[in-house]
């Protein structure tokens, strides 16, 4: 909780920690998220001042703030619902994502026209009330951890009000190469990176993407000036996820799983290639599909005796294109349920109602994991599967992920776009041994948890305090 004199660690990110629902009976309903984030600041403990700020996203979240509802250590900011429309699906997620994922269709898109510009224009003024609320709430010489691609602005802003801070930034997103980049208006693009310049420290998820911001100040605002670069690639939480994996309700999807997988005609246990995704456009789920259907035609030895557990939770339904995305992604599956099924046998058991226990279930029963963006910033689910997979697992990670700066080794490499090539990495693994399988979960094992969330946070923090 925050001090009369200010809070000591401020977090700043869109998407805070909590959100509220309204119930039939008008009272609110307060769910919790998990995430590195959470656990990350959970590291500097109870009385270390901490506050996190964030914006309300939902009906619930603002009726919340207008009751005064709310929990120690969150701030919500009530920004209009247009305003922060605009400036979240307008900009955010469908420019900003889209220019660091590079998911245009260039040859008719970005249009940058005078309904960007409107929203340009929300999407500062989104920045300036986290930037204003973080002043009101920082104790002098405060740190601040601003997070993601929403929020670029606000370093820049807040150096201003507040020159006594510490100011971070952390991208969990790739970053784009400055000749995608530069598609931005270039005085848009020149205020994002002045914007990011403002932090004294700027972090990100590997160096690949380290380097494409390094270069596109080079090109566009004449270098770095003074902010200084680090590079934190968050792992996975290996304790909390063990614990977390072994209570009921996994273990009643366990059960659940199993009977939808069920058993090949000799009587042995049919294997899983497992995935679990946001239904995002950059996570390349229906090339992911169409690889696995080229493995049942190249290799119908395989027919009957694998499973694909392919969960695509619902993800930012307001914009049309994902919807078109999701519903694709159904398509293709009940494509290949219908040539390929048999009265015994589902291909794919696709699950689209987003339920962390049966995530976690479907974990301990992974003897592959496919992991295949088109582009990632790290992919958390890549380092997650291995960790909890009972038998070990293959893991086929996509060259464009993130993780594959810290997995690639002990993993089969695909070219995301290579629907053939994934076909045969999938038969690959799938014909991996137990041995091989049971080695390879522990190497990446031991990789994906090298910088837990808590140490992860910590370095950041330290570094921020000691280097400016
Ligand atoms: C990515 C972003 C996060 C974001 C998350 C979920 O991981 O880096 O900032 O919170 O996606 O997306 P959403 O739009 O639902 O917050």
């Amino acid at each position: 909780m925050a001090s009369m004199q200010g809070a000591r660690v401020l977090v700043a990110s869109n998407r805070g920690p909590v959100s509220y629902t309204v119930e039939e009976d008008g009272s609110l309903r307060t769910g919790r998220g998990g995430g590195g984030l959470v656990s990350g600041l959970s590291a500097i403990g109870p009385d270390a001042g901490s506050l996190w700020v964030c914006s309300a996203l939902s009906d619930g979240d603002r009726e919340a703030v207008r009751r005064g509802v709310g929990e120690d250590g969150v701030r919500m900011l009530d920004i209009p619902a247009d305003v922060h429309a605009d400036a979240y699906n307008g900009i955010a997620n469908s420019v900003l994502w889209f220019v660091h994922h590079m998911l245009y269709q260039t040859p008719v898109e970005p249009v940058f026209d005078a309904e960007f510009r409107r929203q340009w224009a929300s999407y500062e003024a989104y920045n300036r009330a986290f930037a204003e609320a973080l002043a009101e709430e920082a104790a002098q010489r405060a740190a601040v951890l601003v997070q993601d691609y929403h929020l670029t602005l606000v370093p820049g802003l807040l150096r201003e009000l507040r020159p006594d801070l510490h100011i971070g930034h952390f991208s969990h997103t790739p970053w784009a190469p400055p000749e995608y980049f530069g598609m931005l208006p270039d005085d848009i693009a020149g205020q994002v990176l002045r914007g990011m310049l403002g932090a004294d420290r700027l972090g990100f998820l590997t160096h690949r993407w380290a380097d494409a911001f390094t270069a596109c100040c080079e090109r566009f605002v004449g270098g770095l000036g003074d902010t200084r670069i680090g590079v934190h690639g968050l792992g996975a939480d290996a304790d909390f996820l063990r614990g977390r994996a072994r209570e009921a309700d996994v273990e009643e999807r366990l059960l659940t799983l199993r009977e939808e997988i069920g058993t090949a005609p000799d009587g042995t246990a049919r294997r899983t290639v497992v995935r679990v995704d946001r239904t995002e456009l950059s996570k390349n789920i229906v090339r992911g599909l169409l690889a696995y259907r080229q493995l049942l035609e190249d290799r119908p030895e395989w027919r009957e005796r694998v499973v694909h557990l392919a969960f695509a939770y619902p993800s930012r339904q307001d914009l049309a294109v994902y919807r078109e995305y999701t519903a694709e992604v159904r398509r293709v599956a009940e494509e290949i349920n219908e040539r390929y099924g048999t009265p015994g046998w589902r291909p794919v058991v696709l699950h689209v109602r987003d339920d962390f226990a049966r995530s976690l279930a479907a974990y301990r029963l992974a003897d592959v994991a496919l992991v295949n963006p088109i582009r990632d910033g790290m992919n958390l689910v890549a380092k997650e599967i291995p960790i909890l997979a009972e038998g070990g697992c293959a893991l086929v990670l996509s060259r464009e992920a993130g993780a594959h700066e810290e997995l690639g080794e002990d993993a089969i490499t695909v070219n995301p776009y290579d629907v053939v090539a994934t076909a045969r990495a999938l038969h690959e693994a799938l014909t991996t041994g137990p041995a091989e399988r049971t080695e390879g979960a522990k190497r990446l094992t031991a990789a994906a948890t090298a910088l837990p969330p808590q140490k992860w946070f910590l370095d950041q923090l330290n570094a921020l305090r000691e280097e400016s």
